[in-house]
């Protein structure tokens, strides 16, 4: 087991919303559920990276799973973590009860984890980075730069906030009541605690901190303020 010093950054300790909270986790899968269309958004991931049979692939902040379980269907290995326990709990009673033989579940995050084994195909995070600062978000994309294979993808979707915009009172006030009318009080308050509390960046510091971890990137997609990097190394 690895000792981080004291100044080390503590990926356990949750910030935003609470996903140690069993009852957090199950609203999380219901809504996501809901709002989300998992089968088209790994039809388009799937698009990008081409994930082969023979891959071994490692996904980070998994959540309930839901992805991991597509990806399963067309690579050799999943590994997948989070650092909720109450998450992978959950993904790995989903995953036992499809019967999926080729996912591991592990309780550990972008700064913690370790791979002992083979290094990765394809690595994908899917709006778990805007947990870490910065600085931190830097470190961990160094660490998945170091776990790929030469030629290996990175694929990264996460909320990333456009810097061309003048009035930012207007921007977010207008984000979160389109959402509030949309999807309803939830998902608005839960997303004002993402911008208050949580670390989502700017465009032109991610797409930084992509290239200074080593990473070429192939294709940039933004859809409001989501954003999906396709990175080979
Ligand atoms: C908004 S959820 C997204 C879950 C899933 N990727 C999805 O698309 O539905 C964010 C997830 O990131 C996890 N997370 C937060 N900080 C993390 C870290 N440092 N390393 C790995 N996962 C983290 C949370 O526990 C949570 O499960």
């Amino acid at each position: 087991m690895n000792q981080y010093p004291q100044w080390y950054y503590d990926e356990f300790k949750q910030v935003g919303v609470d996903y140690t909270d069993l009852e957090e986790v199950r609203a999380y899968d219901l809504c996501m559920q809901k709002l989300r269309d998992i089968e088209s958004e790994f039809n388009s991931i799937q698009g990008l990276i081409n994930i082969k049979d023979t891959d071994l692939l490692l996904e980070i902040g998994t959540g309930t799973g839901e992805l991991a379980l597509k990806f399963s269907a067309h690579c050799r290995k999943v590994v997948a973590i989070d650092v909720s326990k109450k998450m992978i709990n959950f993904a790995k009673m989903k995953a036992e009860g499809q019967k999926k033989t080729n996912i591991e579940f592990y309780n550990a995050g972008f700064l913690t984890y370790e791979n002992y084994d083979e290094p990765y195909d394809v690595i994908v995070t899917q709006l778990a980075l805007h947990h870490l600062p910065d600085y931190w978000k830097m470190i961990a994309l160094r660490r998945i730069y170091g776990m790929l294979k030469e030629g290996g993808k990175f694929y990264l979707r996460d909320v990333v906030f456009p810097s061309l915009i003048l009035d930012y009172d207007s921007y977010f006030n207008k984000i979160v009541n389109d959402l509030r009318k949309s999807a309803g009080d939830k998902l608005a308050e839960e997303t004002e605690i993402h911008i208050r509390e949580e670390f989502s960046t700017l465009d032109w510091i991610m797409e930084g901190l992509l290239k200074n971890a080593g990473f070429c990137i192939e294709s940039v997609k933004c859809d409001g303020f989501i954003a999906g990097y396709l990175c080979k190394k």
